[in-house]
């Protein structure tokens, strides 16, 4: 495949911020085609980058001849229907996190991908933070020993403003949980592999955002066995008040093992904080330069906010194994295990109680 030729489906703000600079970094690859439900929306992102084909309606989209790939990026609702009709085309998809309302639907997403022969990706970006693939790459090398406590707080203050489809049970499913923990349920299935029973809180603080009704959890917590046989304890909030938001707010994660500990903290794209037994405490340490950037990307690291630009490393994967004919990573498969966590984790703190998984 010399050329492969791009759809999106949802114009709005995470589209803008990554899948169009990610796209337009790589080569090899042009957008053919794009559709909002918004024709505003729409029309905006046409002007933006000059491509003439759109339409409000996602079907007339998927099925185009000039389209090989789609990006999903709309409501979570609407992720599994597009999911599946581009997939019944015959194109391959990267789809926002998370994939679906449930891990059924995710499932079926990843089976009908699969039985398709089609390349399917979960947009979990916070895999390509270069500091945490790093981690990774320590965790799988034995350097934590026998694993113990995977520890991550996502802290950030979005008030009580309007969050759009956000804060509405029927268009997103969770909250805070499939918003900002679910990249950490991912990140925590890759470094320990799957949980066995988890105990859940969810909390709503703000019911009513600048007379928008929310009937979502704004805080969200997992205390976690996993078949490792190390513990978790996960936390997300949207009311950390004063902390900012985005990235330049609280993103720490902590692992300790019998042989060492390893921690990341937000902004420290290119650091790590390691401990031994018996040092003086943890001690920063440097990334080599070979984990600066996904494998064959063509991203400069030295160029842009290096806190933003790791996110376009996202699209190279996606279309690196478009070219290659492998799985992409992370695949649907690891959107629909971060869904079956999220679904657990809300009969949890609906029913009060510990919960089992698969
Ligand atoms: N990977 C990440 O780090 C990350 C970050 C932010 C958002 N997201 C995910 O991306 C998705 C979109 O989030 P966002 O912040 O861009 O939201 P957004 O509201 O800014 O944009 C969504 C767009 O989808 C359009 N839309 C709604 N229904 C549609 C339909 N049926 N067909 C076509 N277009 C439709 C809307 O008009 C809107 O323009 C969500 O699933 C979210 O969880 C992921």
């Amino acid at each position: 495949m010399s050329e492969i030729r791009l759809a999106i489906v949802g114009c709005g703000g995470i589209t803008l911020q990554n899948h169009l600079p990610g796209i337009a970094m790589c080569g090899g690859a042009r957008l053919t085609a794009l559709c909002d439900a918004n024709a505003q929306t729409l029309e905006r992102a046409q002007t933006q980058t000059g491509v003439g084909v759109g339409s409000t309606d996602f079907q007339e989209v998927v099925v185009r001849e000039d389209v090989d790939a789609v990006i999903i990026a709309t409501p979570n609702l609407f992720h599994g229907p597009i999911a599946q009709a581009a997939i019944a085309a015959g194109k391959h998809v990267l789809c926002e996190k998370p994939i679906a309302m449930n891990y059924q639907e995710a499932k079926a997403m990843a089976e009908a991908a699969d039985q398709a022969g089609l390349r399917h990706m979960t947009a979990f970006t916070y895999r390509f933070v270069p500091a945490m693939r790093y981690l990774s790459h320590l965790v799988q090398d034995g350097f934590l020993g026998d694993p113990y406590h995977f520890r991550c707080c996502r802290l950030q203050d979005w008030g009580n403003r309007d969050l759009g489809w956000r804060q509405e049970a029927r268009l997103a499913g969770t909250g805070e949980l499939g918003d900002m923990l679910s990249h950490r349920i991912d990140f925590s299935h890759l470094l320990l592999g799957p949980m066995t029973r988890l105990c859940a809180h969810l909390k709503q603080f703000v019911a009513d955002r600048e007379g928008h009704a929310s009937n979502l959890d704004d805080w969200s917590s997992i205390l976690a066995d996993f078949k490792s046989g190390a513990t978790g304890v996960l936390e997300s909030s949207k009311l950390a008040t004063g902390r900012n938001e985005s990235w330049k707010s609280q993103d720490y994660l902590e692992l300790n093992g019998s042989q060492g500990s390893v921690v990341f903290l937000t902004g420290h794209w290119d650091e790590l904080q390691l401990g031994k037994p018996g040092g003086d405490g943890l001690e920063t340490v440097k990334i080599p330069k070979e984990f600066w950037t996904w494998p064959g990307s063509p991203r400069d690291p030295q160029q842009g906010d290096p806190l933003v630009t790791f996110r376009y490393d996202q699209a190279f994967e996606f279309l690196e194994a478009i070219r290659q004919q492998r799985d992409c990573t992370p695949s649907f498969w690891d959107g629909a295990r971060a869904l079956q966590v999220m679904d657990a984790a809300v009969v949890s703190s609906n029913e009060a109680r510990w919960v089992h998984l698969d």
